[in-house]
Formats: C-alpha cells, structure tokens, sequence
C-alpha cells in the first residue's frame, strides 16, 4: 500500500467534525513527542479519522480508532483507504477501546466545549455536528470518565495525549489524570481566535463569569500522562 498524506481539507464530510486547530496540535505534539512508530495506538473520538491516520502514517504498529457517529466512521474509513494507511475503525463509545487493549499510545481529541441550554445561541451552519463539540456545562462530559479509565487502556509505560481548550479546565484534567495514578503534566499550549461555536457561546460564557468581556481567544493544551 502507497501511504499519502492527505491535508485535513481533503477529509471533511457532512455531518462530520473538519480537522481543526486541535486536531492538527495533537498531530504535531505525537510526532515531536510521543512518534507513534511500531507502537500499538488508539485514537479516541476520531471524527474523520485525521488523528489515527496521522500515526499510521507515521509507522505506528497498529491503529485502532472509536467513535459514536456512523457518519464519522464511515469518513473515517474511506480517509484511511485513501491515505493507503490501515486503521481498525470501530462504531461505539471510546470506552469499547479497552476490549482491544492495552495500547501503548492513546491520543484523543474529545468533545469539550461548554454547553447549556440558557445559552441561547444560534450556531451558525458550518459549526459542525453538536455531538462533536457540546461537553456538559463545565466541557468535561467526556474528558472526566476518560481521565478516570484511561489506566485501563495504557500498558505499562503506555502514554496519553489529549487535547482541548482551557474552557474545559486544563488543570482538572492534569489532577484527574493524576488522581488516576498516572504521572501528567501539559506538553504545549496554542492560542487560537474563536471559532463558530465559541463565538456563539461567549456572550453566555461572558454572562456566567467564565470570560473576560470582549475577549475572543482561547489557549488549546495537549496533556499528557503515563503510566507508571
Ligand atoms: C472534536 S471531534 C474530534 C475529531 C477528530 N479526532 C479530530 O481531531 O479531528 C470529537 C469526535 O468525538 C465523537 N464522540 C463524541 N462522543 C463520543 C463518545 N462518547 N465516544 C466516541 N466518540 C465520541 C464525535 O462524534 C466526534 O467525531
């Protein structure tokens, strides 16, 4: 099989997360950080599959990948097929991954932006699927049970890289994850203007005291914990 690098605007698909910021930070953060080669990786959430070809493509052993919208593995799926890399793409939750484990590389760029009903907003039409974004009032819906459970999906020395916005609190993530028995710490920060959907929600993160007025950046991190 001819590996091709395919750029994130060749794998976008209706009703399917577009490679962002986020996706392409985590991306960077592996290859300098974590190189996936002959390694066993997982890619948690992998909407079109960006993340999880990325490390087949950099020469990762295996790669197994998750997520809950068909719509996204099918995406997926046909992304990996055409950049000539193998990836075991599987509909259903992320937490299904333990029943393919342990990994020695598990990377995962969830759902984390703040949401509530009072918001409010009209989101604009290309924000995307809300399955892809919207996290529970504090953006830790996903993050919080995947900090607790990623020990059950590390080998011994195996690595976590997840990344997401400060509005999802990036010091929780570090104490969860450590509150796990995992050694963490933040690898990078990225400062990135508002996309669609934040830009939507400011005037109600600026109402319940969560941001600055005016303010329309946030700072992105890539955490990362091994187990020990
Ligand atoms: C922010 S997008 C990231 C997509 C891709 N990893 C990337 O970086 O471009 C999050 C993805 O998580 C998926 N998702 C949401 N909840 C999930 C869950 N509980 N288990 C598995 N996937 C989930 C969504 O369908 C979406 O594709």
């Amino acid at each position: 099989m001819t590996t091709a690098i395919l750029e994130p605007s060749e794998m976008t698909a209706p009703g399917v997360y577009r490679p962002q910021e986020d996706s392409q930070l985590i991306v960077d953060v592996m290859e300098r950080h974590a190189p996936p080669a002959g390694l066993r990786v997982v890619d948690l959430c992998t909407g079109s599959g960006f993340v999880a070809i990325n490390a087949a493509a950099q020469g990762a052993a295996s790669v197994a990948a998750f997520d809950l919208s068909s719509l996204a593995v099918r995406s997926a799926r046909a992304n990996a097929v055409a950049a000539g890399v193998e990836v075991d793409v599987h509909l259903g939750h992320w937490a299904r991954a333990a029943e393919f484990g342990p990994f020695d590389l598990v990377l995962s760029n969830p759902p984390y932006v703040p949401f509530d009903e009072e918001s409010e907003e009209n989101l604009p039409e290309n924000a995307g699927p809300r399955l892809a974004f919207d996290a529970g009032i504090d953006g830790r819906l996903v993050l919080d049970p995947l900090c607790a459970y990623a020990p059950n999906l590390l080998t011994e020395r195996g690595r976590l890289l997840v990344v997401h916005s400060e509005f999802a609190g990036i010091d929780q993530t570090v104490e969860a994850l450590r509150a796990a028995g995992l050694r963490s710490n933040v690898v990078t920060h990225q400062r990135i203007p508002f996309g669609p959907v934040m830009t939507a929600r400011a005037p109600w993160l600026e109402r319940t005291g969560r941001l600055e007025p005016g303010r329309r950046y946030e700072r992105l991190a890539v955490i990362e914990a091994v187990r020990p």
